[in-house]
């Protein structure tokens, strides 16, 4: 009788540990198809403003483009389709931990005209006059020293070269950036206000477009 009863408890126990496991492998599959779906759309986003991008600043193979705040790449990796393998992409960062990630997925790619750069608050870091193009996407309203970093995206243009800057005004909901300064009211900038230093960086403001995915701007500029 004791042995039935054992015997009935473990079947039921192992019932439930077999239903058990068939849910948490049914939630594992759907927060790795959730997170695949995520990574292609951004990679989607990526490829689709980038073209843009290059249409607009009439990007050619061969080009020196850079992305500064590159994040993780995605925009590094899909400019670098554009320019071939006869230009080159420098892709900046400040953050410690995103560089060390940019570098290896650099090398994972195997990609040769791909060159990570440290940025610094105040400077770009790169070679003086080595760019035929550079944009910032939602990288502006993080920077914590706009007069001296814009004088040092002038020194980085070629005379003649194109600036884009991709952000957004403030936005509800969001945390204010730290050290950042005060006339931003909120996390973003607004488009005058970023048009205005540049412009006081000595760059020629060319074209607004303001229909940019997410709400966001784009602002283009050229070095005379
Ligand atoms: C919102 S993320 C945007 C990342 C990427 N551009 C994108 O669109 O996916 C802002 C990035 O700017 C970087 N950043 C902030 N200040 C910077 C500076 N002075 N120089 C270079 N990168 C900076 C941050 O580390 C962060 O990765």
């Amino acid at each position: 009788m004791r042995k039935r009863l054992e015997d009935n408890r473990r079947k039921a126990a192992n019932a439930m540990t077999a239903k058990m496991n068939k849910k948490s492998l049914w939630l594992i599959f759907l927060a790795g198809a959730a997170a695949a779906i995520f990574a292609s759309q951004a990679r989607g986003n990526a490829a689709e403003e980038i073209k843009r991008l290059a249409a607009l600043m009439q990007w050619k193979p061969g080009m020196v483009v850079a992305d500064i705040g590159a994040g993780d790449g995605s925009y590094s990796f899909a400019a670098v389709e554009h320019v071939g393998a006869a230009g080159k992409v420098y892709a900046t960062e400040i953050d410690a931990k995103k560089l060390e990630d940019l570098r290896a997925e650099v090398s994972k790619r195997k990609l040769q005209n791909v060159v990570v750069v440290e940025s610094k608050e105040a400077d770009t870091n790169l070679p003086t006059a080595c760019c035929d193009a550079i944009f910032l996407r939602r990288v502006y309203h993080h920077l914590t020293k706009p007069a001296e970093f814009d004088a040092n995206i002038v020194r980085s243009l070629k005379p003649g070269g194109w600036l884009a800057i991709i952000d957004f005004p403030p936005r509800s909901g969001l945390e204010p950036v730290e050290g950042v300064p005060s006339n931003r009211g909120g996390h973003g900038v607004p488009q005058k206000i970023m048009i205005e230093e540049l412009t006081a960086a000595g760059l020629q403001m060319r074209k607004t477009v303001n229909d940019w995915p997410d709400d966001d701007y784009c602002v283009f500029f050229v070095k005379k």
